[in-house]
Protein backbone atom coordinates (compact mmCIF):
# COMPACT_ATOMS: atom_id res chain seq x y z
CA UNK A 1 0.00 0.00 0.00
CA UNK A 2 3.21 2.01 0.75
CA UNK A 3 3.63 3.81 -3.24
CA UNK A 4 -0.28 4.50 -3.00
CA UNK A 5 -0.18 6.29 0.70
CA UNK A 6 2.42 8.47 -0.90
CA UNK A 7 0.12 9.37 -3.56
CA UNK A 8 -2.14 10.26 -1.58
CA UNK A 9 0.14 12.53 0.80
CA UNK A 10 0.85 14.33 -2.37
CA UNK A 11 -2.05 14.56 -4.53
CA UNK A 12 -5.16 14.18 -1.76
CA UNK A 13 -4.05 14.08 1.70
CA UNK A 14 -7.74 13.86 3.11
CA UNK A 15 -9.93 12.36 0.32
CA UNK A 16 -13.51 12.07 0.59
CA UNK A 17 -14.29 8.46 -1.46
CA UNK A 18 -17.61 8.69 -2.95
CA UNK A 19 -18.26 5.35 -3.27
CA UNK A 20 -17.88 4.07 0.51
CA UNK A 21 -18.64 7.63 1.86
CA UNK A 22 -14.98 7.61 4.12
CA UNK A 23 -12.76 10.00 4.54
CA UNK A 24 -9.40 9.30 4.18
CA UNK A 25 -6.48 10.77 5.90
CA UNK A 26 -3.06 10.38 4.77
CA UNK A 27 -0.62 12.67 6.39
CA UNK A 28 1.19 12.52 10.11
CA UNK A 29 -0.04 15.56 10.87
CA UNK A 30 -3.88 14.39 10.51
CA UNK A 31 -4.03 11.07 11.18
CA UNK A 32 -1.92 12.18 15.11
CA UNK A 33 -4.63 15.28 15.04
CA UNK A 34 -7.67 12.29 14.04
CA UNK A 35 -6.63 10.11 16.93
CA UNK A 36 -5.61 12.82 19.47
CA UNK A 37 -9.14 14.47 19.29
CA UNK A 38 -12.02 13.04 20.74
CA UNK A 39 -14.37 16.05 21.02
CA UNK A 40 -14.25 16.54 17.21
CA UNK A 41 -13.46 12.47 16.14
CA UNK A 42 -15.22 10.32 18.17
CA UNK A 43 -14.39 6.63 18.73
CA UNK A 44 -18.68 6.35 19.40
CA UNK A 45 -19.65 4.57 16.09
CA UNK A 46 -22.08 2.54 15.36
CA UNK A 47 -21.34 -1.28 16.51
CA UNK A 48 -22.47 -4.41 16.71
CA UNK A 49 -22.05 -6.81 19.04
CA UNK A 50 -20.24 -7.94 22.08
CA UNK A 51 -17.50 -4.94 21.72
CA UNK A 52 -19.68 -2.40 21.34
CA UNK A 53 -19.57 0.06 24.51
CA UNK A 54 -15.69 -1.22 25.03
CA UNK A 55 -12.88 1.10 25.69
CA UNK A 56 -12.15 0.81 22.09
CA UNK A 57 -16.08 2.53 21.51
CA UNK A 58 -16.39 5.09 23.60
CA UNK A 59 -14.84 8.64 24.56
CA UNK A 60 -14.41 10.32 27.81
CA UNK A 61 -14.96 10.23 30.23
CA UNK A 62 -16.58 6.86 30.30
CA UNK A 63 -13.70 5.68 28.33
CA UNK A 64 -11.20 6.93 31.01
CA UNK A 65 -12.69 5.24 33.90
CA UNK A 66 -13.10 1.59 32.55
CA UNK A 67 -9.85 1.48 31.22
CA UNK A 68 -8.05 2.97 34.84
CA UNK A 69 -9.42 -0.63 35.75
CA UNK A 70 -6.67 -2.06 33.93
CA UNK A 71 -4.28 0.22 33.25
CA UNK A 72 -2.63 -1.25 36.03
CA UNK A 73 -1.94 -4.48 35.09
CA UNK A 74 -1.14 -3.62 31.68
CA UNK A 75 1.67 -1.14 33.00
CA UNK A 76 5.29 -1.15 31.85
CA UNK A 77 6.16 -2.57 35.41
CA UNK A 78 3.85 -5.42 35.74
CA UNK A 79 3.82 -6.57 32.22
CA UNK A 80 7.89 -7.11 32.81
CA UNK A 81 7.37 -9.27 35.28
CA UNK A 82 5.79 -12.03 32.52
CA UNK A 83 9.18 -11.84 30.72
CA UNK A 84 10.05 -15.27 32.50
CA UNK A 85 6.89 -16.70 31.13
CA UNK A 86 7.32 -15.12 27.57
CA UNK A 87 10.76 -16.78 27.34
CA UNK A 88 9.41 -20.21 28.14
CA UNK A 89 6.94 -20.36 26.36
CA UNK A 90 9.23 -18.79 23.43
CA UNK A 91 11.83 -21.60 24.22
CA UNK A 92 9.70 -24.38 24.38
CA UNK A 93 8.22 -23.59 21.12
CA UNK A 94 11.43 -23.55 19.47
CA UNK A 95 12.91 -26.93 21.45
CA UNK A 96 9.92 -28.37 19.58
CA UNK A 97 11.03 -27.20 16.03
CA UNK A 98 11.42 -30.58 13.85
CA UNK A 99 13.72 -30.32 11.24
CA UNK A 100 15.65 -26.88 10.02
CA UNK A 101 12.40 -25.16 8.62
CA UNK A 102 10.07 -23.20 10.89
CA UNK A 103 6.64 -21.30 9.82
CA UNK A 104 7.34 -18.43 12.39
CA UNK A 105 3.96 -17.50 11.94
CA UNK A 106 1.78 -20.23 12.28
CA UNK A 107 4.58 -21.81 15.37
CA UNK A 108 5.63 -18.62 16.90
CA UNK A 109 3.79 -15.76 15.84
CA UNK A 110 0.43 -17.07 16.71
CA UNK A 111 0.90 -18.81 19.89
CA UNK A 112 3.23 -16.58 21.57
CA UNK A 113 0.32 -13.53 21.80
CA UNK A 114 -2.49 -16.22 22.88
CA UNK A 115 -0.95 -17.95 25.29
CA UNK A 116 0.22 -14.97 27.17
CA UNK A 117 -2.82 -13.38 27.17
CA UNK A 118 -4.60 -16.37 28.08
CA UNK A 119 -2.07 -16.33 30.98
CA UNK A 120 -3.03 -12.87 31.96
CA UNK A 121 -6.41 -13.35 32.13
CA UNK A 122 -6.42 -16.09 34.23
CA UNK A 123 -7.87 -18.97 31.27
CA UNK A 124 -7.05 -22.33 31.03
CA UNK A 125 -3.61 -23.95 29.16
CA UNK A 126 -5.76 -26.82 28.22
CA UNK A 127 -8.19 -24.86 26.42
CA UNK A 128 -6.46 -22.35 23.90
CA UNK A 129 -6.80 -24.16 21.20
CA UNK A 130 -9.74 -22.77 20.82
CA UNK A 131 -9.01 -19.42 20.92
CA UNK A 132 -7.33 -18.84 17.72
CA UNK A 133 -10.67 -20.35 16.02
CA UNK A 134 -12.90 -18.22 18.44
CA UNK A 135 -10.82 -14.94 18.18
CA UNK A 136 -10.17 -15.12 14.73
CA UNK A 137 -13.72 -15.00 14.22
CA UNK A 138 -14.40 -11.54 16.20
CA UNK A 139 -11.06 -9.91 14.74
CA UNK A 140 -13.12 -8.75 11.49
CA UNK A 141 -15.42 -6.72 13.96
CA UNK A 142 -18.13 -7.00 11.12
CA UNK A 143 -17.20 -10.29 9.95
CA UNK A 144 -17.36 -12.65 12.79
CA UNK A 145 -19.82 -15.76 12.73
CA UNK A 146 -22.53 -15.76 15.55
CA UNK A 147 -22.35 -19.47 16.66
CA UNK A 148 -18.57 -18.76 17.28
CA UNK A 149 -19.38 -15.86 19.35
CA UNK A 150 -21.78 -17.57 21.27
CA UNK A 151 -19.45 -20.40 22.27
CA UNK A 152 -16.85 -18.46 23.10
CA UNK A 153 -19.67 -16.03 25.57
CA UNK A 154 -20.67 -19.66 26.97
CA UNK A 155 -17.07 -20.46 27.95
CA UNK A 156 -16.31 -17.19 29.42
CA UNK A 157 -19.18 -17.19 31.62
CA UNK A 158 -18.38 -20.51 32.76
CA UNK A 159 -14.87 -18.95 34.43
CA UNK A 160 -16.65 -16.10 35.17
CA UNK A 161 -19.15 -17.95 37.40
CA UNK A 162 -15.84 -20.02 38.93
CA UNK A 163 -14.24 -16.73 39.93
CA UNK A 164 -17.10 -15.12 41.19
CA UNK A 165 -17.17 -18.22 43.68
CA UNK A 166 -13.35 -18.34 44.20
CA UNK A 167 -11.19 -15.14 42.77
CA UNK A 168 -7.90 -15.89 41.63
CA UNK A 169 -4.65 -13.15 41.01
CA UNK A 170 -5.93 -13.05 37.14
CA UNK A 171 -7.84 -10.09 35.36
CA UNK A 172 -11.15 -11.84 35.85
CA UNK A 173 -11.04 -11.73 39.03
CA UNK A 174 -9.63 -7.91 38.82
CA UNK A 175 -12.71 -6.96 36.77
CA UNK A 176 -15.53 -8.77 38.73
CA UNK A 177 -14.49 -6.53 42.24
CA UNK A 178 -13.76 -3.51 40.15
CA UNK A 179 -16.38 -0.93 40.29
CA UNK A 180 -17.42 2.10 38.04
CA UNK A 181 -18.64 5.26 40.21
CA UNK A 182 -19.82 2.62 42.63
CA UNK A 183 -21.12 0.61 40.85
CA UNK A 184 -20.03 -3.27 39.53
CA UNK A 185 -19.65 -3.52 35.84
CA UNK A 186 -22.32 -5.28 33.91
CA UNK A 187 -22.24 -8.71 32.93
CA UNK A 188 -22.42 -7.33 29.56
CA UNK A 189 -19.55 -5.15 30.21
CA UNK A 190 -17.56 -7.53 32.29
CA UNK A 191 -17.56 -10.13 28.89
CA UNK A 192 -16.82 -7.61 26.26
CA UNK A 193 -13.68 -6.08 28.24
CA UNK A 194 -12.30 -9.64 28.61
CA UNK A 195 -13.24 -10.23 24.75
CA UNK A 196 -11.39 -7.06 24.22
CA UNK A 197 -8.91 -7.77 25.55
CA UNK A 198 -8.70 -11.55 23.98
CA UNK A 199 -8.81 -10.27 20.87
CA UNK A 200 -7.13 -6.73 20.68
CA UNK A 201 -3.28 -8.68 20.84
CA UNK A 202 -3.53 -11.36 19.16
CA UNK A 203 -3.34 -10.79 15.56
CA UNK A 204 -1.47 -7.49 16.03
CA UNK A 205 1.20 -8.66 18.26
CA UNK A 206 1.53 -11.90 15.56
CA UNK A 207 1.99 -9.43 12.70
CA UNK A 208 5.01 -7.28 14.93
CA UNK A 209 6.75 -10.64 15.07
CA UNK A 210 6.28 -11.84 11.33
CA UNK A 211 6.84 -8.54 10.31
CA UNK A 212 10.29 -8.01 12.06
CA UNK A 213 11.52 -11.41 11.07
CA UNK A 214 10.60 -10.43 7.50
CA UNK A 215 12.11 -6.94 7.91
CA UNK A 216 15.42 -8.22 9.54
CA UNK A 217 15.99 -11.02 7.11
CA UNK A 218 15.07 -8.14 3.96
CA UNK A 219 18.21 -5.94 5.98
CA UNK A 220 20.95 -8.05 6.52
CA UNK A 221 22.81 -5.51 7.71
CA UNK A 222 20.54 -4.29 10.11
CA UNK A 223 20.42 -8.54 11.48
CA UNK A 224 24.11 -8.35 11.98
CA UNK A 225 24.36 -5.18 13.75
CA UNK A 226 21.20 -6.11 16.25
CA UNK A 227 23.47 -9.39 16.93
CA UNK A 228 26.46 -7.20 17.86
CA UNK A 229 24.82 -5.08 19.69
CA UNK A 230 21.97 -6.31 21.63
CA UNK A 231 20.87 -2.83 22.93
CA UNK A 232 19.48 -2.03 19.60
CA UNK A 233 16.42 -4.09 20.23
CA UNK A 234 14.46 -1.05 22.16
CA UNK A 235 14.86 0.98 18.77
CA UNK A 236 14.53 -1.72 16.44
CA UNK A 237 11.18 -2.70 17.49
CA UNK A 238 9.99 0.86 17.20
CA UNK A 239 11.52 1.22 13.46
CA UNK A 240 9.50 -2.62 12.90
CA UNK A 241 6.39 -0.69 14.08
CA UNK A 242 6.74 2.17 11.62
CA UNK A 243 7.98 0.72 8.73
CA UNK A 244 5.02 -1.97 8.98
CA UNK A 245 2.70 -1.17 10.95
CA UNK A 246 0.44 -4.14 11.96
CA UNK A 247 -2.63 -2.00 12.19
CA UNK A 248 -2.55 0.34 9.03
CA UNK A 249 -5.71 2.50 10.05
CA UNK A 250 -8.60 3.48 12.42
CA UNK A 251 -11.68 4.37 12.36
CA UNK A 252 -13.25 7.36 13.73
CA UNK A 253 -16.85 9.25 13.32
CA UNK A 254 -16.96 13.44 13.33
CA UNK A 255 -19.00 14.55 16.09
CA UNK A 256 -19.09 18.14 14.33
CA UNK A 257 -18.79 19.86 11.47
CA UNK A 258 -14.90 19.75 10.90
CA UNK A 259 -12.40 21.02 8.71
CA UNK A 260 -8.82 19.12 7.96
CA UNK A 261 -6.51 20.73 6.38
CA UNK A 262 -8.69 23.07 4.03
CA UNK A 263 -11.22 20.12 3.61
CA UNK A 264 -14.84 20.51 5.86
CA UNK A 265 -16.02 17.26 6.99
CA UNK A 266 -19.76 16.96 8.02
CA UNK A 267 -21.09 15.62 11.56
CA UNK A 268 -21.51 11.96 11.24
CA UNK A 269 -19.10 11.16 8.29
CA UNK A 270 -16.52 8.10 8.74
CA UNK A 271 -13.18 9.13 9.09
CA UNK A 272 -10.36 6.74 8.13
CA UNK A 273 -7.20 7.65 9.74
CA UNK A 274 -3.95 5.90 7.48
CA UNK A 275 -1.65 4.87 10.32
CA UNK A 276 0.64 3.16 8.03
CA UNK A 277 0.70 6.31 6.22
CA UNK A 278 1.49 8.74 8.53
CA UNK A 279 4.21 6.84 9.56
CA UNK A 280 6.27 6.85 6.57
CA UNK A 281 4.86 10.45 6.09
CA UNK A 282 8.49 12.34 4.79
CA UNK A 283 7.65 15.57 6.54
CA UNK A 284 8.01 13.49 9.70
CA UNK A 285 10.71 11.31 9.06
CA UNK A 286 13.68 11.59 7.38
CA UNK A 287 14.43 8.60 4.81
CA UNK A 288 10.84 7.20 5.77
CA UNK A 289 10.97 4.62 3.07
CA UNK A 290 13.91 3.45 4.81
CA UNK A 291 14.62 0.75 7.73
CA UNK A 292 16.62 2.32 9.71
CA UNK A 293 17.62 0.52 12.73
CA UNK A 294 18.30 3.05 15.19
CA UNK A 295 16.34 5.60 14.01
CA UNK A 296 15.57 8.15 16.82
CA UNK A 297 13.41 9.87 17.85
CA UNK A 298 10.56 7.81 16.19
CA UNK A 299 7.38 8.94 17.01
CA UNK A 300 5.66 6.35 15.14
CA UNK A 301 1.92 5.87 15.56
CA UNK A 302 1.53 2.21 15.38
CA UNK A 303 -0.31 2.57 18.84
CA UNK A 304 -2.77 5.06 18.13
CA UNK A 305 -1.83 8.46 19.98
CA UNK A 306 -4.13 9.48 22.60
CA UNK A 307 -6.58 8.79 25.07
CA UNK A 308 -6.96 5.59 23.19
CA UNK A 309 -3.17 4.91 22.49
CA UNK A 310 -3.02 1.18 22.81
CA UNK A 311 -3.29 -0.77 26.63
CA UNK A 312 -1.18 -3.23 25.30
CA UNK A 313 1.71 -1.78 24.10
CA UNK A 314 4.30 -2.80 26.49
CA UNK A 315 3.27 -6.40 26.49
CA UNK A 316 3.54 -6.14 22.49
CA UNK A 317 7.02 -4.53 22.85
CA UNK A 318 7.70 -7.31 25.43
CA UNK A 319 6.63 -9.85 23.04
CA UNK A 320 8.42 -8.61 20.29
CA UNK A 321 11.74 -8.17 21.63
CA UNK A 322 11.44 -11.15 23.53
CA UNK A 323 10.52 -13.38 20.21
CA UNK A 324 13.25 -11.71 18.60
CA UNK A 325 16.32 -12.02 20.43
CA UNK A 326 15.35 -15.33 20.78
CA UNK A 327 15.44 -16.57 17.46
CA UNK A 328 18.81 -13.79 17.19
CA UNK A 329 20.46 -16.06 20.06
CA UNK A 330 19.59 -19.74 19.30
CA UNK A 331 20.22 -19.39 15.39
CA UNK A 332 23.00 -18.37 13.45
CA UNK A 333 21.43 -18.45 10.25
CA UNK A 334 18.23 -17.62 8.99
CA UNK A 335 16.92 -17.19 5.75
CA UNK A 336 13.81 -17.36 3.70
CA UNK A 337 12.68 -20.56 2.15
CA UNK A 338 10.58 -19.05 -0.17
CA UNK A 339 10.71 -15.15 -1.53
CA UNK A 340 7.22 -15.02 -2.68
CA UNK A 341 5.21 -14.35 0.51
CA UNK A 342 1.50 -13.85 0.56
CA UNK A 343 -0.09 -10.61 2.44
CA UNK A 344 -3.16 -10.96 4.42
CA UNK A 345 -5.97 -9.54 3.59
CA UNK A 346 -7.41 -9.10 6.85
CA UNK A 347 -8.73 -5.57 6.69
CA UNK A 348 -6.46 -3.03 8.15
CA UNK A 349 -4.20 -5.57 9.72
CA UNK A 350 -0.70 -5.92 7.84
CA UNK A 351 1.07 -9.09 7.69
CA UNK A 352 1.86 -12.13 5.69
CA UNK A 353 -0.13 -15.42 6.07
CA UNK A 354 3.04 -17.65 6.61
CA UNK A 355 6.47 -17.26 6.67
CA UNK A 356 8.37 -20.38 6.12
CA UNK A 357 12.44 -19.99 7.38
CA UNK A 358 14.75 -22.17 7.37
CA UNK A 359 17.19 -22.01 10.63
CA UNK A 360 20.40 -23.44 11.85
C1 LIG B 1 -5.80 0.02 21.16
C2 LIG B 1 -2.42 -1.33 17.97
C3 LIG B 1 -1.17 -5.04 20.84
C4 LIG B 1 -4.99 -4.12 23.64
C5 LIG B 1 -4.94 0.01 20.07
C6 LIG B 1 -4.87 1.03 19.06
C7 LIG B 1 -3.95 0.64 18.16
C8 LIG B 1 -3.40 -0.61 18.61
C9 LIG B 1 -3.54 1.38 16.88
C10 LIG B 1 -5.67 2.35 19.04
C11 LIG B 1 -7.10 2.18 18.69
C12 LIG B 1 -7.79 3.51 18.47
O1 LIG B 1 -7.16 4.56 18.41
O2 LIG B 1 -9.02 3.49 18.33
C13 LIG B 1 -1.78 -2.44 18.48
C14 LIG B 1 -0.62 -3.06 17.89
C15 LIG B 1 -0.26 -4.10 18.70
C16 LIG B 1 -1.22 -4.13 19.80
C17 LIG B 1 0.06 -2.59 16.62
C18 LIG B 1 0.86 -5.08 18.57
C19 LIG B 1 1.97 -4.81 17.98
C20 LIG B 1 -2.07 -5.09 21.88
C21 LIG B 1 -2.01 -6.04 22.97
C22 LIG B 1 -3.09 -5.80 23.74
C23 LIG B 1 -3.83 -4.68 23.15
C24 LIG B 1 -0.92 -7.09 23.20
C25 LIG B 1 -3.36 -6.58 24.99
C26 LIG B 1 -4.40 -6.83 25.55
C27 LIG B 1 -5.54 -2.93 23.19
C28 LIG B 1 -6.72 -2.32 23.77
C29 LIG B 1 -6.96 -1.13 23.05
C30 LIG B 1 -5.91 -1.03 22.05
C31 LIG B 1 -7.54 -2.85 24.93
C32 LIG B 1 -8.07 -0.11 23.28
C33 LIG B 1 -7.54 1.02 24.11
C34 LIG B 1 -8.53 2.15 24.27
O3 LIG B 1 -9.47 2.28 23.48
O4 LIG B 1 -8.34 2.92 25.22
N1 LIG B 1 -4.02 -0.98 19.79
N2 LIG B 1 -2.12 -3.11 19.62
N3 LIG B 1 -3.16 -4.28 22.02
N4 LIG B 1 -5.08 -2.13 22.15
FE1 LIG B 1 -3.54 -2.58 20.96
Amino acid sequence: PFPFYSIMRKRSPVYFDEKSEIWNVFSYTDVRKVLWDYKNFSSEFEMDGILKGTIINLDPPAHDKLRALVSDPFSPNNVGQLSNRIKDIVNEILNNVKGNEIDIISELAIPVPVRVIANLLGLREEDLWKFKDWTDSLVGVNDYSTDKITELIEYLSEIIAERKTEPKKDLISLLLCSTVDGEKLTEKQLLGFIVLLLIAGNETTTNLIGNGVLTLLENKNSLYELKKDKQKMTTAIEEILRYRSPVQGMFRVAKNDVELSGKKIKKGSAVLAWIGSANRDENQFPNADKFIIDRSPNPHLAFGSGVHTCLGAPLARLEGKIVLSTLLERFSNMELVDQRLEPITNGLFYGVKSLKIYIS
